[in-house]
């Protein structure tokens, strides 16, 4: 299939995703300047950047995004630090061909800052979620989801470097198995079918 990533910060899994041999054939940052667009650039990856300031209503934005994804053919979205929550048009045009990484065990601290919100709870474990996309907020089904355990001297920046590794590794593989048809959602189950 054709993917599209959509991104709005460092680009570390954009990254993960392109040394994976993931088909990215665009990249759409809700933010210019970022290192996720450098990524794209360097791996020779078109790439568009719609800020939300650009259009101000949901609704605006999203009927943008559909037109650039349509107009370069995308089949299927991976959301890697895309910091916004798109709208039902959207997330139902791409139902069962969209995944979203989520640094926390969900349906844990969902949401902004999930990083944080762990280490302010006070949790042993945290994680990572890999979950196709629904119209909620981090909300669809599971696909992968591995522990990370807390440790007492932890930051923000420690906790989420340990994550972020996790994250590499997972979102590659779940983005593989979509693209090669092998899961099927059953209710909230997502079912990996033998190759
Ligand atoms: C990741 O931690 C992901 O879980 C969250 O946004 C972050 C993106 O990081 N949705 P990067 O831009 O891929 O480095």
């Amino acid at each position: 299939m054709r993917w599209a990533c959509l991104v709005g910060g460092t680009g570390s899994n954009l990254r993960a995703l392109i040394d994976d041999g993931a088909p990215i054939r665009l990249v759409i940052s809700h933010k210019a300047g970022v290192g996720a667009l450098e990524i794209a650039r360097a791996a020779g990856i078109p790439q568009v950047v719609l800020p939300a300031r650009q259009y101000p209503v949901r609704e605006e934005y999203d009927a943008a995004l559909l037109r650039i994804l349509g107009e370069a053919g995308i089949e299927a979205l991976v959301l890697a630090g895309f910091l916004r929550l798109l709208s039902d048009r959207v997330v139902d045009t791409y139902a069962g061909r969209a995944v979203n990484v989520h640094p926390s065990l969900l349906p844990a601290f969902p949401g902004l800052h999930a990083v944080r919100q762990a280490l302010e709870y006070g949790v042993r474990v945290t994680g990572v979620s890999v979950h196709l996309v629904d119209r909620g907020l981090d909300s669809g089904p599971i696909i992968f989801q591995e522990a990370v355990s807390v440790r007492p001297d932890d930051t923000d920046e420690t906790l989420s470097s340990r994550i972020h590794a996790v994250e590499h590794r997972l979102l590659p593989r779940a983005v593989r198995l979509l693209d090669a048809h092998r899961l099927e959602v059953q209710g909230r189950q997502v079912v990996i079918r033998e190759e």
